[in-house]
């Protein structure tokens, strides 16, 4: 019965675009790889789409002393890499590319900064609607927020028709207080509604679908709670390793990577309560009480609800990999951990008593980020001698990615003259139903910015109560290792993680869904 699917179809499609206003966008580290695997990416398709402002630039800064013709020849590359576009469509995005090369903390140079925009914006008429994309390490958010408030470039002129936006890419801090300290920063030059905070998880198709499954429809919302949902899963497992990324990573740890930000987004989505209005605050608003609700970990908890794990070498597909600690730059007694898993409750009416197991891991078996809603067992069974127990409970899993949909599991007869039960799935895939590449994360989030809707975007309070659920956490450990005796456990390369991740389930009796790699759900 594991492989009957259900047809599904999308008929109607009610949508909510508008265009984007005239603007222009500055990319500080506009040389880097975030510029050249996302955000050019992401602008070109939405130029290919027609989905950009009708006039629009973009002006790259970095240190890298590249012209305007050099910074059009690497998005060249990179773009043909990616989507062997048309020569003339290609030309025609890239016409909309300028560069200015320039040290961050250089007042001079954001005078020429100033200069150049104010060309760029009566060249393209772009209404003094500027994005100042932050893509360049944290530490110097500062000195560039500083330098363009000095260079009187944050000032909105044209009584808020010409708006500046800031966009800051996480981590934001590193700890509850140097995130603090950040915001107070960044709030002396602007006010909230110019900072956009990136989370991409939240530009994911179907991240964003989790609101609409939740929101636009009815039958899920009465059994949304305590009463029906036994425990809720969220998965976020990489087989992918640090990469190039020693530096940030060690000392920085999966939690701080994933949890402080992806991992605890996904537990508002899927358990906040329904915002009146989706719009920018009253979604944020919601976010907030609902992570406001979380229990606070004691020391004692943290022990017994929390596991942190480093990889070993291992292997993952037919590929051996190395251990964390072998990997460049990995110091050979590193404490950081490379995979977190975790049990919270979240402490309101609708959830009092429902654990939520959050896991994210590198290098574990295989790729997937899902959600999966595990429904209580049925309470008595008439279909003797099968036992309730022996009963599989429902289960809605909502696939983020690699394979992109839905799929709900119920109990069912199997087909023949025997009383026999077994597990239907009834599942859709996004490919599936929509032919062609998902749109990136970055389309959505850039368009978003483009149109002023914060929606999709992390609030301060948000990111400060995402610190203090991960603060009891974050200094147990940093107490054990000081003392000598870390609970940092080990697991080999290409497994689901150490026995502990999955005895913070068996314990209580439940289990982890772990479909196999290449499974699409
Ligand atoms: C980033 C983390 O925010 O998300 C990375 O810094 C992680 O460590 C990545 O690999 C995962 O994103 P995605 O979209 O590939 O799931």
């Amino acid at each position: 019965m594991d492989n009957v699917q259900a047809t599904v179809s999308l008929t109607e499609t009610l949508c909510l675009e508008v265009r984007a206003p005239s603007c222009g966008i500055v990319i500080f580290g506009a040389s880097g790889d975030l510029t050249a695997r996302k955000l050019l990416p992401s602008l070109f398709s939405l130029f290919t789409r027609g989905l950009l402002p009708e006039n629009f630039f973009v002006l790259g800064y970095a240190r890298t002393p590249l012209g305007t013709d050099g910074f059009r020849e690497q998005a060249r590359k990179a773009l043909r890499e990616k989507f062997h576009p048309p020569d003339d469509e290609l030309a025609e995005f890239c016409k909309l590319l300028h560069y200015l090369p320039g040290d961050y903390a250089d007042a001079a140079l954001y005078a020429e900064l100033s200069r150049n925009l104010r060309k760029l914006d009566a060249d393209y008429d772009a209404g003094g609607r500027l994005v100042f994309y932050l893509s360049t390490p944290p530490k110097v958010y500062d000195t560039v927020v500083a330098r363009l408030a000095d260079a009187g470039l944050l000032h909105e002129p044209d009584g808020g028709r010409g708006w500046r936006r800031v966009v800051v890419e996480k981590p934001f801090g590193h700890d509850l207080e140097s995130a603090r300290a950040l915001d107070e920063r960044l709030h002396r030059h602007l006010q909230e509604r110019q900072i956009y905070r990136i989370d991409h998880y939240l530009g994911k198709e179907t991240v964003q679908n989790v609101l609409m499954l939740r929101f636009a429809n009815t039958v899920f919302e009465p059994v949304w709670n305590r009463h029906y949902v036994d425990h809720v899963q969220i998965t976020a497992a990489e087989d992918i390793g640090i990469e190039h990324r020693a530096g940030y990573y060690d000392g920085t740890g999966l939690l701080r990577d994933m949890f402080q930000n992806h991992m605890l987004q996904l537990l508002c989505l899927v358990a906040m309560e329904p915002p009146a209005a989706f719009d920018a605050d009253s979604l944020r608003d919601e976010k907030l009480k609902l992570l406001r609700s979380v229990r606070p970990l004691a020391a004692d908890d943290v022990r017994k609800q929390v596991v942190r794990a480093q990889y070993t070498g291992g292997r993952i597909g037919d590929k051996d990999v190395a251990g964390y600690r072998q990997e460049k730059n990995i110091p050979d007694d590193s404490l950081t951990e490379t995979l977190a898993a975790a049990e919270f409750f979240i402490d309101n009416w609708r959830w009092r008593g429902v654990p939520f197991y959050l896991r994210s891991g590198k290098r574990m078996h295989r790729r997937l980020t899902e959600i999966a809603v595990v429904f209580k067992r049925v309470p008595h069974s008439i279909f003797t001698p099968i036992a309730a127990p022996d009963l599989q409970p429902d289960m809605l899993v909502m696939n983020v990615q690699p394979h992109e949909g839905m799929a709900l599991s119920l109990q069912a007869k199997q087909p023949g003259p025997k009383l026999c039960l077994g597990t239907l799935e009834m599942a859709m895939n996004y490919r599936d139903l929509f032919a062609g590449e998902q749109p990136d994360a970055y389309e959505r989030l850039l368009l978003d910015i483009m149109l002023g809707d914060q929606t999709l975007f992390v609030r301060h309070d948000n990111v400060e109560m995402e610190w203090r659920i991960l603060a009891p956490i974050l200094d147990d450990w940093r107490k054990e290792d000081a003392e000598g005796h870390t609970g940092l456990k080990f697991y080999p390369a290409g497994s689901w993680g150490p026995p502990e991740v999955a005895e913070l389930m068996t314990g209580n009796g439940r289990t982890w869904h772990n479909p196999p790699p290449g499974r699409r759900r």
